[in-house]
Parts: structure tokens; C-alpha cells; sequence
């Protein structure tokens, strides 16, 4: 058998070419020739098209969708209640799992302890480091109380060794920790290149599906918050888990941005302690900041992503700006914004046009869903006034272009957790207002922007 060599490979149309050319010969697309080791033998790279395939294969039986029995997953819960919940009830034998982050933010620490917590249980794990020594490992060990663990330890970042020590320990899980620092010898490309990141990520994952070990690749986040390497890790593998929260903050929300297994948009939360991270079973107040009397610029939410209502306190700072006015949003989406501020100026007649407009959500969390909406106007608007919405406030919709508030998916339950921990006004939209009343609520209705605006006047 021919030796593997290098090839090029186009990200657009799968064409190849021996050298690195700056333009695809086949397509002609710029910069999408990427390193890639082509399979020994010519024409393995190129379907051919014969005129029938009978000659080429032989063909295979097939089965009505009934006949074929469906089969649970096999899941070995992790004991880490709150990693559990996003991975959808456990880990999965041959699962493939992605989990990105900031530096720093926990992700070898949630991982050592769940190794840990899965040897315990009676799986076997490796746990393969190739960012710090195995005595930076220890020494987190010794941190996280641990330090009597089984978990097995590799230090190691060649790709071609790591699987052969998979092979020969026989492991049920194990960790990568981190996929852009592992190479591969095959490719020349520096490791953590795209190159090097899609090949390792490939060959690992077909280890998993092939032997049924569980495998967690750690990878990390680029400034623009996106996986550094291919987007195409994420088509690769079944779950890709993404940590979010403010390094600064204790708190961290690990959310599940695709999952085979389990449902999406599912979150966990958890404290950074001295001893690692915490499950926190009850997160629905955690991103509120503590007033002792409310003030300008600060509308709280219910937010609903995943299972479990949480409360999220929006702030809104507008100030006169320059000639440019800057729109500013951490936590929220821009573009959204930029929307909101144009709906309110021109259906309820709030100009910001010479004003800079900054928004955040508080705890480092960030919010995707347009219930935010609401929430945002009123705390703008209340920055703008100067004055402070009323104590125990919360407010959610969807805002649209017309001016219309929409309702939010599930407002029962939202309503429900505002008023179970002590709010007591709410302005939401019209269709989410509770046939029964809420104990200890007071609800306004709305169906338009103005009128929202004009009940918080009326609060005034
Ligand atoms: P780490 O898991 O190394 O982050 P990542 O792998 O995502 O880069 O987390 C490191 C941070 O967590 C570091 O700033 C110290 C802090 N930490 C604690 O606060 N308590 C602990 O018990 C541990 C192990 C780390
Ligand atoms: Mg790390």
C-alpha cells in the first residue's frame, strides 16, 4: 500500500490539489485550499461517474422504517447534576462531545471532576492534558479534594499516541484536553491549525463511534466568541456545549448549543469555588444585582431558555453622545438593538438619535431570546428619564417592528417564578396574561409598545 501523503482540500466543493494554491482550481473559490491527508491510491479523492454502480458494489439489503426496533442510549450519568441536565441525562457510549469556553473560565476543572465522579462510578477514564503538565493536573486535584483519584492521566498532544494509549487501556471516557493543542505527525501544519484541528477532531471521532468510547473534546473560543478552528467540528460532533459568564462573576452557565442525545438550549449553572465548580439546583435569582433602592436604567426579566425560568436584570446606560453615537450591547444581540431603538422612536416617540445607548445583562449571561425585548425598551427609556422603574418590576415580550408586543413562549411559568420570589408588577404581553390571578402580582396587559411605555408612566 502506497504511503499517506498530504493534499489540499477545498472547504467549498471538495476539490483537491497537491501544492497550497491561494485559489481553488476547481471552483475557483479563494482561500479554501486546507491541509488534508489523502487515503493511499489514486482517484480515492474524486467519485467517478459510471454509468451504472452494479460493477463498483453490491447492493445492500434495506428494511421499512418499522420493522427496525428502536434502542435507548446507553447513558452513565456523570453524578454532576447540573452537566447531567445538558448533556441530556448522562454521557453516551461513542458520544462525541465539544465544549468550548474562554480560558479560564472552568472547563478543566468541570471536566477533572467529572472524570473523577464517572471512576468513581465504576467507568474507566483517561484524561489527556495536553496544556498543562501532569503536575498542574495534580496540583487542581489536590484543589478540587480529589487527589485520591484513579482518574489516568496522560500528558501527551500527538494525535498518532494518544489513540494508541486509548487502545491499549481500554478507557469508557476520555477527555482531550485541549483538540487545538493535539497534532497529528501526518499533516505538516502547525498544530492548532484549521488543518490539524479538523483531522484530530475526525480521527478522534471515528475512534468513538468505532469503539464506543465516549470522547470530550475541549476546545477553545476565538475574541468573536466563535470555536477557534472549522465551524465543521461542530457538524462533527453530537453535543457541543458552550460555557458563558463573567471570569469575573462566581457563577458560570454551561448551555448546550447542539445535542443529539438530549434537548438544545438546555443550561446548567454553577459557582466557582475554592473547591471547583457547584451545581447551583435553584439559579432563578442568581443574575439580579442587589439595589437596596432601584434605580435608573434597570428593568429585571424571566428569561426561559432550556427548562427553568431564571431572572436576569437588563441595565441600560444613554448618554449624550458625538457626532457617531455608539450602540453598545454585552449579552444581548446588537442588531436587536439597533431594532429596538428605531421601534421606540418611532412608536412611542423616544429619541436616542444623539445619545450613546449601552445595554448588559448582568452576571455575564447572555440572552438570545427576543422575551428580552421588553425589558430592554423600559430599561433605555427609564436611563433616559432618569427615573427608576418601580421596586419589584419585571417585564418581558417580544417586541416587533410594528410596534406590536408578541407574546413569549410559556408566560405561566414565567410569571409564576417572579412572583414566587417577591415581584409584585409585571408588564407583559397581552396573550400571557394569566386567566387566574397571580398571588402578589399586579399584571398589565399590553399589546403595543406605547401602551407599555404608558402604564410605566402611570407607575410612576
Ligand atoms: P480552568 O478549569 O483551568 O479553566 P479553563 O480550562 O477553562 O481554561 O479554570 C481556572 C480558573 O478557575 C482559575 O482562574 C482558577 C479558578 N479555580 C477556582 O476558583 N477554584 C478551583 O477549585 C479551581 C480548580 C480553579
Ligand atoms: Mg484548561
Amino acid at each position: 500500500m502506497a504511503k499517506d501523503k498530504t493534499i489540499f482540500t477545498c472547504t467549498e466543493c471538495g476539490g483537491t490539489s497537491p501544492r497550497w494554491l491561494g485559489k481553488c482550481p476547481a471552483c475557483g473559490a479563494w482561500n479554501t485550499l486546507i491541509e488534508s491527508v489523502a487515503e493511499a491510491g489514486p482517484g480515492k479523492n474524486r467519485l467517478s461517474a459510471p454509468q451504472g454502480y452494479a460493477g463498483l458494489a453490491h447492493a445492500q439489503p434495506v428494511m421499512p422504517l418499522a420493522a427496525i426496533e428502536a434502542q435507548d442510549v446507553a447513558r452513565t450519568p456523570s453524578s454532576i447534576d447540573e452537566l447531567d441536565r445538558v448533556l441530556g441525562g448522562g454521557i453516551v457510549e461513542g458520544g462525541v462531545v465539544l465544549i468550548g469556553g474562554d480560558p479560564g473560565i472552568g472547563k478543566s476543572t468541570l471536566l477533572l471532576q467529572a472524570m473523577d465522579a464517572l471512576q468513581r462510578a465504576g467507568l474507566p477514564t483517561l484524561y489527556v492534558t495536553g496544556e498543562e503538565s501532569g503536575a498542574q493536573v495534580a496540583l487542581r486535584s489536590r484543589r478540587l479534594g480529589i487527589e485520591g483519584s484513579q482518574v489516568r492521566l496522560l500528558a501527551e498532544i500527538q494525535l498518532e499516541k494518544i489513540l494508541a494509549t486509548v487502545e491499549a487501556t481500554q478507557p469508557a471516557v476520555v477527555v482531550i484536553d485541549s483538540i487545538q493543542t493535539t497534532y497529528s505527525d501526518q499533516l505538516t501544519s502547525a498544530p492548532g491549525s484549521v488543518a490539524q484541528v479538523r483531522e484530530c477532531a475526525a480521527h478522534l471521532t471515528r475512534m468513538a463511534k468505532g469503539t464506543g468510547i465516549a470522547v470530550i473534546l475541549v476546545g477553545h473560543v476565538t475574541k468573536e466568541g466563535a470555536l477557534a478552528g472549522p465551524r465543521v467540528l461542530e457538524h462533527m460532533v453530537d453535543t457541543v456545549l458552550y460555557f458563558e459568564g463573567d471570569t469575573h462573576s462566581q457563577f458560570r452557565l454551561v448551555r448546550a448549543i447542539k445535542n443529539r442525545f438530549g434537548a438544545v438550549n438546555e443550561i446548567g449553572v454553577f459557582a466557582m469555588t475554592e473547591k471547583g465548580l457547584k451545581g447551583v439546583s435553584n439559579p432563578s435569582a442568581i443574575f439580579l444585582s442587589q439595589h437596596s433602592e432601584p434605580v435608573p436604567g434597570s428593568c429585571v426579566m424571566v428569561t426561559l431558555e432550556g427548562t427553568r425560568p431564571m431572572l436576569v436584570e437588563i441595565q441600560a446606560l444613554v448618554d449624550s453622545g458625538g457626532p457617531s453615537p455608539r450602540r453598545l450591547s454585552v449579552g444581548l444581540d446588537k442588531d436587536r438593538l439597533a431594532m429596538l431603538l428605531a421601534v421606540l422612536h418611532r412608536h412611542a416617540g423616544v429619541a436616542c438619535m444623539d445619545q450613546d445607548v449601552f445595554v448588559n445583562a448582568v452576571g455575564g449571561v447572555r440572552i438570545s431570546e427576543p422575551a428580552a425585548d421588553l425589558a430592554v425598551m423600559l430599561s433605555i427609556t427609564s436611563s433616559l428619564r432618569g427615573k427608576a422603574l418601580p421596586r419589584g418590576f419585571i417585564a418581558f415580550g417580544e417586541v416587533g417592528l410594528a410596534g406590536e408586543v408578541r407574546p413569549a413562549p410559556r408566560g405561566q411559568e414565567r410569571l409564576k417564578e417572579a412572583a414566587k420570589l417577591g415581584f409584585s408588577v409585571a408588564v407583559v404581553p397581552k396573550a400571557n396574561a394569566p386567566k387566574k390571578p397571580i398571588e402578589g402580582l399586579t399584571i398589565h396587559a399590553v399589546e403595543r409598545v406605547e401602551e407599555a411605555m404608558n402604564v410605566v408612566r402611570g407607575l410612576d
